[in-house]
């Protein structure tokens, strides 16, 4: 299957992981064209004009959240980043800062300064990334509304809890693939259906899941039929709508 949204191959390099985006290790990043193409096309399935309520709840280090939202800023009215794991949790927390001109411009100063201590060119061109995608996300909308928490996103209670009075109607997850992330916490054993189960039960109708893995096909089990699937490289993404 080939692109249908992100069909220039524009470069994403001021969002690499590791320059301005914070990275960790155990926490993947993800192409950023593919995160482009995903986020587009549940737009599309949704349907409308109006911004998206984007939400991750295997978020991981924030990396993906963080993308598409820097892609996307004028189609996106919020963001909500959860994960069961707190290492996880703090890292998305310093990435969706990067969705202010504040939390950018404190990343800016931070990099001037390792390439001051450091004598590495490298962090000086960061920083200069970092301002231009200040001025990307003024010139978009400006600062982002962001939010992060801990849940298990196996367990309704604790989803429902997270969502507080936020009502999101895009999820984008790159779930557990046993590689480097595993499904943790009590229900692990039901993976991506028992996901699909507890979202199903907390996200208002007609909002659209977005799943992604690294292999042939997402393993929905005996669950929701996917509306959408699609093999980019090495991942697979199928669409589902609630
Ligand atoms: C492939 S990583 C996500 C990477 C992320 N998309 C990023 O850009 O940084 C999968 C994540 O699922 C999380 N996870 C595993 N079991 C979970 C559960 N039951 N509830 C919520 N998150 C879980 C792991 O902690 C891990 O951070």
């Amino acid at each position: 299957m080939t692109y249908r949204h992100a069909i220039a191959r524009t470069s994403h390099e001021d969002l690499a992981s590791g320059a301005v985006l914070h990275s960790a290790p155990g926490f993947p990043a993800f192409p950023v064209r593919l995160a482009s193409e995903i986020f587009q096309r549940a737009l599309a399935l949704r349907g409308g004009d109006r911004p998206a309520v984007l939400w991750d709840p295997c978020c991981g280090g924030g990396y993906l959240l963080t993308v598409v939202a820097l892609l996307h800023r004028r189609r996106i009215a919020s963001v909500l980043a959860s994960d069961l794991d707190p290492g996880a949790r703090s890292l998305a927390e310093r990435n969706l800062a990067l969705l202010t001109r504040a939390g950018l411009a404190a990343r800016a100063a931070d990099l001037r300064a390792r390439a001051a201590r450091f004598g590495k060119p490298a962090y000086d061109s960061a920083a200069q990334a970092a301002h231009r995608l200040a001025a990307g996300l003024d010139a978009a909308g400006g600062d982002l509304p962001h939010a992060v928490c801990q849940a298990d996103a196996l367990d309704p209670v604790q989803l429902r809890r997270a969502l507080g009075h936020r009502a999101p109607d895009i999820v984008i997850t790159d779930v557990p693939y046993g590689e480097q992330t595993h499904w943790h916490g009590p229900g692990a054993a039901a993976g991506v259906a028992g996901m699909l189960d507890a979202l199903t039960a907390v996200l208002p109708r007609d909002s659209v899941i977005a799943v992604t893995v690294r292999g042939r096909k997402v393993p929905a089990g005996g669950g929701p039929r996917p509306r959408a699937s699609f093999k980019i490289g090495t991942r697979a993404v199928a669409l589902f709508r609630t």
